[in-house]
């Protein structure tokens, strides 16, 4: 495993990380767990992702067992957590970057997590109706307290960044320095055009998601939605949309030769493929079952083998055109 840079900041993540999305609680109890964060854990994973909202809490709760049995020690991993949609119904507690909420918030996240601090908190969308100015107040005041070591925003937009940024900077505060946008070979926006400028200026790191559009460029979706996958999970039928579109399941069949040369299966082609980015300081893997885990692990050995040339035969399947590039 290689580790990057998070951005500018000091400290490395892994090129591979793990994350608990969907997964946990839904589809991994606690034992499941043990066994996919010590898989990827082994593997050289230092950073596990999880958010508030996932399972409405019982992500965390599940994560914060598995650690209290796995017993690592507390410098060799990173955790983090996210809050904007929040899990009580109450005015001031869902869809919001309010300072009340954010510091209700973490308290909850570390009792659920069994941890005295996170290593990174994440606004886990912008909050058009909180001024940025409490937003980056609140993250600070966590930061101050102990209880989060840094901060970042999860699908904001540059320029949202970038105020946020020069707030603190104007009043000597924690800034926000990392991103987690959605990347992959479909979702590209994020990692192009502004933000490569923003990323490169401000040297912000980014922790990109669903490296595989949620199953989709596993291949596992090319004959319907088979009985055990995300696509077949109540509560997640707003995915089968994306997960069956022809013209997607098309351009998966197209990369199918190319990690036949490569000798690699889909999915480590895709994670491998986020990880030729250089603003990507970090791949949040996801999985069900642990199987998945070994194989998208060996994704990190298939990096040095996708060659420009490679490269630029996924931008012809994906349509993806020169001056998009940049
Ligand atoms: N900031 C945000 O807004 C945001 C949003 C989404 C996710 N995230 C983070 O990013 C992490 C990863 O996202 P994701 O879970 O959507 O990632 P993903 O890699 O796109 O999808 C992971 C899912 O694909 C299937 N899969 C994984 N490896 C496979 C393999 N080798 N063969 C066959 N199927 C495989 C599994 O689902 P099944 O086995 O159930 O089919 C697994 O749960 C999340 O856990 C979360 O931490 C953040």
């Amino acid at each position: 495993m290689k580790y990057r840079h998070l951005g500018k900041t000091g400290i490395q993540v892994s090129e591979l990380s793990f994350g608990s999305w969907v997964t946990f609680h839904n589809q991994a109890g606690v034992k499941s767990a043990v066994e996919m964060m010590s898989a990827a854990y082994d593997a050289g994973v230092n950073f596990f992702d999880n958010a508030e909202v996932y399972a409405g809490g019982k992500s965390e709760t599940v994560m914060g067992e598995a650690l209290k049995k796995l017993k690592w020690n507390r410098g060799s991993y990173l955790i983090s957590t996210k809050f904007y949609w929040g899990i009580n119904e109450g005015v001031n507690q869902k869809n919001t970057l309010n300072r009340k909420y954010l510091l209700e918030g973490i308290t909850g996240s570390l009792e659920r997590l069994q941890l005295d601090y996170v290593d990174l908190i994440y606004c886990h969308r912008p909050d058009k109706t909180t001024p940025i100015e409490e937003t980056v107040w609140a993250m600070h005041n966590i930061i101050e307290w102990g209880q989060a070591l840094y901060w970042g925003t999860s699908e904001w937009a540059a320029s949202e960044i970038t105020e946020a940024i020069q707030i603190a900077e104007r009043h000597h505060l924690h800034k926000p320095v990392v991103e987690q946008p959605q990347y992959n070979m479909f979702e590209q926006g994020r990692m192009k055009g502004d933000y490569v400028r923003f990323y490169k200026d401000y040297g912000y790191g980014t922790t990109i998601w669903s490296p595989l559009a949620s199953g989709l460029l596993t291949g596992k979706y090319q004959g319907g939605i088979p009985k055990g996958s995300r696509g077949a999970l109540k509560g997640y039928e707003w995915l089968q949309g994306s997960l069956t579109d022809e013209q997607k399941l098309a351009k998966v069949t197209a990369l199918e030769p190319i990690a036949k040369e490569l000798g690699c299966s889909l999915p480590q082609l895709a994670i491998a493929w986020c990880l030729k980015n250089p603003f990507v300081s970090t791949v949040i893997t996801g999985a069900s079952r642990v199987e998945q885990v070994h194989e998208n692990m060996k994704a990190a050995d298939v990096v040095d083998a996708i060659t420009p040339e490679i490269l630029e035969r996924i931008d012809v399947i994906f349509e993806v055109k020169k001056n998009e590039e940049e």
